[in-house]
């Protein structure tokens, strides 16, 4: 079957590392998963910093993939990544309009930063490629790359929540945000609330008219929004799993455990991962029940993410905070109740680790989807499987129904479901798992990038 090369533009760009070191991120991982069908190029930023603008890009190939990357400036990286999208939209589209901080000079940069990335990616477009575009630090680039006369059918997917109209009002610049994502073909968010939102905020906000199958009329343009649940590689988690005990991680896991039951965390260091929460819910988890103190361990793996903006550094601070006070309070000489640690692991050190946990902890405040959650279940031994806690307001939790679904808000209950989940007889762990698993392995990331890229082509 003839397929179009395939153009993915995404602020961060994976290149292909056979060494399977970690890299911590949901769309990374997503759409190394969607070059495994699709021959073409990854276009995106190097993360590299350099003290001038750069006009050329660096061409790597590997794996059937062209890499195709530019430098930004201290300045660029200030005002577009630390600063508009991830000060601004990122606590704005999750729904934390109390942390969002504009600025117009970041909005600018913004802009600028796209209209750089239009401009550099422009000469490698063929027509007839096919062109997808990742995230909301992008948003803008249809409307750039269009100005530069190309003409390709050009997708975007937004891997972060969508929030309310209401919600997205409140940010300086959203208008003129809704009008530049019409210049897509098609827009893909993670779930039909997500759609739902950014279709009521083009309709109420510009007055967009709306048409069969999901259409918007925008002025001249027509763009499809739809719902496409991100998936993971699950076969591949299911593998590294079952194979995963020799690697020395987990055997020392193994090891420093002896007869304790594990719960686990894996979450970027974010605040939108609701960490501190967490480990407060833990906390009277095991103050609610002392007969557990000594009995569990939960390690929570938090690999340190946007450090330079502000927000991130007091999470930072917030987590060590409960981390010492938890610790210091509760345990005692030979068992320590959390083991936190900040460092990157193979995903097959990663999938064996959720093996071995009896709880898997995923308690976002909000989430666009959260592959972790994913992973946990497929990662699980199919015989005695361990139980998932998942947060309501992950979008994961509109597939992954038979887990324990829990509001993060309410520390209580989420102490009750960790220790309902400890005690779960292996009949209602297997049925919960097997339901789990039906939408994890139908809908998984090969799924994703093709019904994406069909709908799209
Ligand atoms: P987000 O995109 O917000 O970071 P997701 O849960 O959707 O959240 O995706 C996170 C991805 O990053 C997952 O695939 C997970 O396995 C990976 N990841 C998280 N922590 C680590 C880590 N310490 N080492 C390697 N990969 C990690
Ligand atoms: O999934 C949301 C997301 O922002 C991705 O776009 C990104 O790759 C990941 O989280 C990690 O964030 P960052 O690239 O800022 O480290």
């Amino acid at each position: 079957m003839y397929l179009p090369r395939l153009i993915v533009v995404s602020n961060r760009v994976a290149i292909a590392d056979r060494s399977d070191k970690g890299s911590a991120g949901g769309l990374a991982v997503a759409l190394r998963g969607a070059f495994q069908t699709h021959y073409g190029l990854w276009f995106g930023w190097s993360g590299k910093i350099t003290a001038r603008p750069t006009s050329r890009p660096t061409i790597v190939e590997k794996d059937r993939v062209q890499y195709v990357v530019i430098d930004l400036t201290p300045r660029d990286r200030q005002e577009y990544y630390n600063g508009f999208a991830n000060r601004a939209l990122w606590p704005t589209m999750h729904y934390r309009v109390g942390l969002s901080d504009f600025s117009r000079a970041d909005y600018l940069g913004y802009r600028r930063v796209n209209h750089t990335f239009a401009s550099a990616l422009a000469p490698f477009i063929r027509p007839g490629d096919l062109m997808w575009v990742h995230d909301y630090h992008l948003i803008p680039l249809a409307e750039e790359l269009k100005a530069l006369s190309v003409s390709n059918r050009i997708g975007y997917f937004h891997h972060i929540p969508w929030p309310a109209p209401e919600v997205l009002a409140t940010l300086p610049g959203t208008t003129e945000l809704l009008r530049s994502i019409a210049h897509y073909d098609l827009i893909g968010t993670q779930t039909e609330r997500d759609a739902d939102n950014l279709r009521r905020s083009l309709i109420g906000d510009l007055g967009a008219i709306p048409h069969k199958g999901g259409v918007l009329e925008v002025g001249e343009h027509h763009a499809r929004i739809r719902s496409f649940l991100v998936g993971i590689d699950a076969t591949e988690v299911e593998q590294f799993a079952s194979r995963s005990g020799s690697a020395h991680v987990v055997r020392q896991t193994v090891e420093g455990l002896g007869s304790r039951r594990l719960i686990i965390g894996v979450d970027r260091l974010d605040y939108s991962k609701g960490l501190p929460e967490r480990m407060g819910a833990y906390e009277r988890f095991l103050l609610n029940n002392s007969d557990q103190r000594g009995r569990v361990t939960y390690l929570q793996i938090a690999p340190t993410s946007r450090s330079e903006v502000p927000e991130y550094a007091a999470v930072s601070r917030d987590v060590n905070e409960a981390l010492g006070r938890i610790n210091g309070s509760l345990g005692e000489p030979g068992w320590v109740p959390i083991h936190y640690v900040t460092t990157p692991y193979p995903r097959s050190v990663l999938a064996g680790l959720y093996r071995l946990a009896s709880v898997g902890l995923v308690t976002p405040m909000r989430d666009g989807m959260n592959l972790v959650a994913k992973e946990y279940v497929a990662a699980q031994n199919p015989a005695d499987p361990g139980v998932l806690i998942l947060s309501k307001f992950a979008g994961a939790a509109e597939q992954l129904s038979s887990a324990v679904i829990i509001n993060p808000n309410d520390k209580l209950e989420v102490a009750e479901a960790i220790r309902d989940a400890l005690q779960m007889g292996q009949e209602e762990r297997i049925n919960r798992w097997q339901a789990m698993m039906i939408p994890v392995r139908k809908y998984d990331v090969s799924w994703w990038a093709a019904a994406f890229l069909d709908e799209l082509a």
